[in-house]
């Protein structure tokens, strides 16, 4: 089935497929590794696509797998318009992509405009060029300050730690880099790099995806002059849903012309393409100016990640996502993890349930594994009944935890290096899928060679071990997202229900649902149970730490 196929099944308006969409984030180098090098790559995602049509989501989000020197895991693009040899060839993702739609699933690919690698031929060409020269121009180049340019030319710092310049070689001039060196920064007033991202749009809108997940959406335009920023910048900070990316390199008001522009490209094909943007930006209200009616379809729901194991907390941010975005017209979504942060397992195991520490090694506090999987699982069933659209990340149907004892010779995060190891980084929710206890690499590719050693715990938490297994976590993902489908919970209407301390109850159509946040039992009200985190107890009483979904208004 093509695009254009899937398109015609659906109504343009209210139902519109990403207004509800269950979307699984496929991380090309962990999710399946076709030909044993031990990296994922696009033939092996390609083989396992069946898998996530019988899961039963809508969509899959792929992360980068372009041309690129992997410097950030391919956030770090050298040619956007090409697959890197790590992953495959275009031919691999034409047939990705063919086979996803011919079962039914969406494909979202990743865009990274805010940056580019350092091997990018724009960038190669700007260092071979003068200070002041055309090709400079398409990059944040200024000369530096001191006596003999040999500061800064302002106080940034990087996302990842260190300066957010770099000074060129054997030159008087510093380049801009948000993130790591190797990632220097767009100009974005530069119309040859509007002209190419439209270009870079189109080439992958031709070849059939139905959308992009926005790579740093809040970061393309910088206030002008570049003021100093004495604050700290991070991709996410704070806690309790208080993240706040202030500054003179977010959030800016030119961002939202690209925004306008790139609609209007997607507008002129036909099946309902889409965008999401990834934007750290907080209160909720300057989020939801990214998914005004002439800009984005969606955004990440960070807000909502970023919330503590608390009813109190979930029920505010619910009311509160659903209530901005609401007002310009877009969907809200749902997110508990990505390639970004610690496994929701992992992190709702933690003394402070829900705190989201910048990666876990064996030094740190070790999550409870059970309880956070326990918590995991009545999340998944909190997520998955909100209406809305919901992101999944590979290996969370599984209730695959964070690898938290990773030694420091497996890592590769740049931002664990730039901060020599102060942050722990990202590898932890990296780490190549259990496909097969039984098998070298738990299944993930044909021998035994992994990119990022897998915990021997994922054994126990491999496909083969779930499939079938009833109460699986695996079976527990199925049987909710089939629920959520054919009561249409994606489009429904949210009704909060009254209920004891520590609970959250909301109705959702033909569905009632109730998470139990406390590490108590409570009562339940009459009603069959649909799906539940755990099982009821005999006198019918809500477990602790668990979630139902009962039948019935
Ligand atoms: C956000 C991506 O999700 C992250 O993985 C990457 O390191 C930064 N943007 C820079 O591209
Ligand atoms: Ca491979």
């Amino acid at each position: 089935m093509t695009s254009q196929q899937l398109a015609r099944s659906e109504s343009p308006d209210a139902l519109t497929w990403w207004r509800h969409a269950v979307i699984y984030q496929v991380y090309p180098r962990s999710f399946a590794d076709g030909n044993g090098d031990g990296i994922g790559d696009l033939p092996g995602i390609t083989t396992r696509l069946p898998y996530l049509a019988a899961l039963g989501v809508d969509a899959v989000w792929l992360s980068p797998f372009y041309r690129s020197p992997q410097a950030d895991a391919g956030y770090d693009v050298s040619d956007y318009r090409d697959v890197d040899p790590l992953f495959g060839t275009l031919d691999d993702f034409d047939r990705m992509l063919q086979q996803a739609h011919r079962l039914g699933l969406r494909v979202i690919v990743d865009l990274v405009p805010n940056h580019t690698s350092d091997e990018h031929a724009w960038f190669r060409e700007a260092l071979s060029s003068p200070a002041g020269s055309p090709e400079r121009k398409r990059y944040l180049f200024r000369d530096g300050t001191g006596e003999y340019g040999e500061l800064p030319p302002n106080n940034w710092q990087s996302i990842f730690g260190g300066r957010a310049w770099s000074k060129v070689p054997g030159d008087s001039q510093w380049y801009l880099h948000l993130f790591d060196s190797r990632q220097p920064d767009l100009d974005w007033n530069h119309p040859d790099v509007r002209k190419d991202f439209e270009d870079v749009l189109r080439f992958w809108l031709d070849r059939g995806v139905d959308g992009f997940r926005v790579d740093v959406a809040h970061g393309l335009i910088k206030a002008e002059g570049l003021p100093d920023f004495a604050g700290h910048v991070a991709m996410v900070e704070g806690s309790g849903g208080a993240h706040s990316n202030h500054g003179p390199m977010w959030d800016q008001e030119g961002v939202h012309d690209i925004y306008r522009s790139w609609r209007r490209v997607l507008d002129e094909y036909p099946g309902d393409r889409m965008m999401v943007a990834e934007a750290w930006v907080h209160p909720p209200a300057r989020l939801a100016r990214y998914v005004r009616a002439d800009e984005m379809q969606q955004a990440f729901n960070f807000d909502y990640l970023l919330t503590h194991w608390n009813a109190d907390d979930f029920r505010a941010v619910i009311d509160r996502s659903l209530a901005v975005v609401g007002e310009v017209g877009a969907p809200t979504t749902w997110v508990m993890s990505n390639h970004d942060t610690v496994r929701h397992s992992s992190r709702y195991g933690l003394s402070i349930p829900g705190a989201r520490p910048r990666g876990i090694d064996a030094a740190g506090e070790q999550p409870d594994e059970a309880l956070g999987l326990r918590r995991a699982r009545a999340a998944a069933l909190l997520t998955l009944a909100l209406p809305g659209s919901a992101y999944l990340y590979q290996g969370e149907e599984l209730g695959l935890p964070e690898h938290t004892t990773l030694e420091a010779e497996h890592r590769q995060d740049p931002a664990f290096f730039r901060t020599g190891g102060a942050e722990i980084g990202r590898d932890g929710c990296r780490v190549p899928l259990p496909w097969h206890s039984d098998q070298p690499s738990y299944g993930f590719g044909s021998g035994s060679a992994t990119w990022l050693p897998q915990p021997a715990s994922f054994a126990r938490y491999a496909v083969n071990r779930q499939d079938g297994v009833a109460g699986s976590t695996l079976e527990l993902y199925r049987s909710a997202l089939k629920q959520r489908r054919v009561s249409a919970l994606g489009t429904g209407t949210l009704t909060w229900l009254a209920c004891a301390p520590g609970v959250v109850a909301f109705a959702n159509g033909p569905v009632r649902v109730f998470v139990n946040t406390n590490d108590y039992p409570v009562a339940l009200p009459d009603g069959r149970a649909i799906v539940a985190s755990e099982p009821l107890l005999a006198d019918g009483q809500l477990p602790a730490n668990a979630a139902v979904w009962l039948a019935g208004t």
